[in-house]
């Protein structure tokens, strides 16, 4: 028989691939070096002794995002592009925006789980579960609510109150990624034939000309 011990370590070699997200740091911190060209998982340390408090800084987050485009939504990101001293710590941060009616449309972040906290308005949130439930999880937040999108589900929020809505997340990665699924599908670079859209989507050859040309 196997000894505990033996069972023990496979059990948290295990556990650390299955609920692996950005890698742990292994020292305090690890600023960005923006200068260097090395490349990386992430980005080259900055010397220690040169690195300062803007590092880890980030001013203007009071100032709402531009909610002047088709979904009247915008996502402001305060990833590792933004504060260099995220790299290596496994967490960023949003602020997203939202006119009455608008939507954050769906999307996947391919390297972070998000919780979101409502500040201001009234959402309609949802996920939809992996293949063959594909279970849509859906709920309305009002202000001080929180929700939870597992990492790589797609998602979305939807303003269904009268006025703006504000709501903050935070997100499990440095660099969370965002896909968001009509822009992969439809604008991709270059296309994606629209034969194979066709039949993917089980569409007319029209409609996936004309998605095509609007993303
Ligand atoms: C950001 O990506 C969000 O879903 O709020
Ligand atoms: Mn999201």
């Amino acid at each position: 028989m196997a000894s505990p011990f033996l069972v023990l370590g496979l059990f948290a070699i295990i556990c650390s691939v299955a609920f692996a997200s950005d890698p742990s740091p292994l020292q305090d911190f690890c600023v960005k070096d923006s200068n260097s060209t090395v490349l990386v998982n992430g980005f080259v340390c900055k010397d220690p002794k040169l690195v300062q408090a803007d590092d880890f800084f980030y001013r203007g987050l009071d100032i709402p995002g531009n909610t002047s485009n088709p979904v009247g939504s915008r996502v402001t990101l305060i990833d590792v592009e933004r504060i260099s001293g995220l790299n290596t710590l496994g967490i960023s941060l949003a602020r997203v925006d939202y006119v009455p009616g608008g939507l954050n449309p769906l999307h996947t972040h391919p390297r972070a789980t998000e919780i979101m906290t409502l500040i201001q308005g009234t959402l309609q949130v949802g996920f939809v579960t992996s293949n063959p439930e594909n279970r849509l999880i859906t709920k309305v937040l009002h202000e001080g609510d929180v929700f939870v999108f597992p990492r790589g589900l797609i998602h979305f929020q939807w303003n269904i109150g009268h006025g703006n809505a504000l709501a903050i997340s935070s997100l499990s990665s440095q660099n969370p990624g965002i896909n968001t699924v009509a822009n992969v599908v439809f604008g991709s670079q270059p296309d994606i034939s629209a034969d194979i859209l066709v039949k993917a989507f089980q569409m007319d050859k029209n409609v996936v000309l004309d998605l095509q040309s609007k993303f």
